[in-house]
């Protein structure tokens, strides 16, 4: 089989190196689209997308250049010219679902299990459970540089600003670490992982996204006292055969199988009628992880071995989902669910829905506000 990567930073280069050192000689990379001059190596680069395109023996494209133009037209292009193609690229495939109703159309394969999870094999799994056994929730820790900010802060003792600077100087979080903290991209995973796990097409934006960004000492001393920590989750399932999907922060006990999931590891759960919770867990980014995940999903494609696509569906968001959440908030937008006060601005509020939650933000205007739900 015939392979472009278009990218060869942290993933395209595991990539190309997992198959240099595990001798994979069926699998060739004959072109790699790079932006700049500088990352040239050797006569397989190229800064020409038509390049590639235009090649008709390249039978599949491996996109792993990341954000959403021009990854999007590339890849698009790709499925229209008939070529299979893998991506990791999260935010862009949750901003153009559409691509896989295209590539069925189109009879070609879009694999992307290395868009959520890193190395996790969370979508070959999910789609295995799918098949015979409906599928009802799933929650995962989906973001590393996030669990490492948060597991840094609670085994370190450390504050949030400083703990995001060593991410920054470790190269686990971005100059721009808005995507990881504020919860979005966990947001572009469970849109991906909603279509696999439901058949649902999920707009991000119907997304209820929470972040840890305005995470305060407070909220930890809080977490503290109460023999928990912090951990960023996406959920998605039904309540009462109503959709909900949801990132925000949760309050764990510190034994719990989620409280231990630290440092850069996901965890990955479903939740099934007849397999019950399984969960998965890994290393859920880096370059040998995240290339692992590419080259299964083009050892699957060589060997035809992949689980078709169930039809899927625009989904309605109604996030009826009830649980107590803490709340620290200095205005009185959410006075009506105040239940048991913790400090003169942090309060737990008594059972209530998402969407309720989602309701009084709306009057909120302290841009400092945290909420978390309690993970009883
Ligand atoms: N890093 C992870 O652990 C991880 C895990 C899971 C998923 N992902 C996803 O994988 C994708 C790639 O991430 P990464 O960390 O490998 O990124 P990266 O290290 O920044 O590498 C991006 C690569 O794409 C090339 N590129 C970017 N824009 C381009 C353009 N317009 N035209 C041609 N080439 C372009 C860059 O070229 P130059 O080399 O010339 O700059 C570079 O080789 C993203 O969607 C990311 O979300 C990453």
């Amino acid at each position: 089989m015939n392979i472009a990567l278009l990218g060869h930073g942290v993933v395209g280069s595991g990539v190309t190196s997992i198959l240099k050192e595990e001798k994979v000689t069926d699998l060739a990379v004959s072109k790699i689209l790079v932006a700049r001059k500088e990352s040239i190596k050797d006569d397989r680069f190229s800064l020409d997308f038509e390049e590639i395109i235009n090649d008709e023996s390249i039978d599949v494209i491996v996109e792993c250049m990341g954000g959403i133009e021009p990854a999007h037209s590339y890849v698009k292009r790709a499925i229209e010219a008939g070529k299979h193609v893998i991506s990791a690229n999260k935010k862009m495939l949750a901003n153009h679902m559409e691509l896989f109703e295209l590539a069925k159309s189109r009879g070609v394969k879009l694999l992307v299990e290395a868009s959520c999870g890193g190395g996790i094999p969370c979508i070959s799994n999910l789609q295995r459970i799918a098949r015979n056994d409906p599928i009802f929730s799933f929650e995962g820790i989906l973001n590393g540089t996030s669990n490492f900010i948060l597991s840094s802060i609670f085994e370190k003792d450390l504050g949030f600003k400083e703990v995001l600077k060593k991410a920054q100087e470790l190269g686990y979080a971005e100059q721009d670490p808005s995507d990881d903290i504020k919860g979005y991209d966990v947001c572009y995973k469970s849109v991906i992982l909603s279509y696999f796990a439901f058949s649902k097409i999920i707009d991000p934006k119907d997304v209820f996204t929470l972040g840890i960004d305005t995470l305060s000492d407070e909220d930890i001393a809080y977490a503290r006292k109460n023999n928990k920590t912090i951990k960023l989750i996406g959920k998605a399932g039904y309540e009462s055969d109503r959709f909900y999907i949801y990132v925000m922060p949760h309050f764990v006990d510190e034994r719990s199988l989620f409280g231990s999931v630290d440092s850069n590891y996901n965890i990955f759960q479903s939740s099934s009628k007849y397999l019950g919770k399984a969960s998965f867990i890994g290393q859920g980014a880096g370059s040998y992880p995240t290339g692992h995940s590419i080259v299964q999903d083009l050892l699957d494609l060589q060997q035809k071995k992949y689980t078709e696509e169930r039809p899927a569906f625009r989904g309605l968001v109604e996030n009826e989902r009830e649980g107590i959440f803490y709340i620290r908030c200095r205005d009185h937008s959410f006075d009506e669910l105040k239940e048991e006060m913790i400090t003169a601005d942090s309060f737990l509020t008594r059972e209530c829905s998402l969407r309720k939650i989602q309701e009084c933000m709306k009057n909120c205007d302290d841009e400092t506000m945290f909420i978390g739900e309690m993970d009883l």
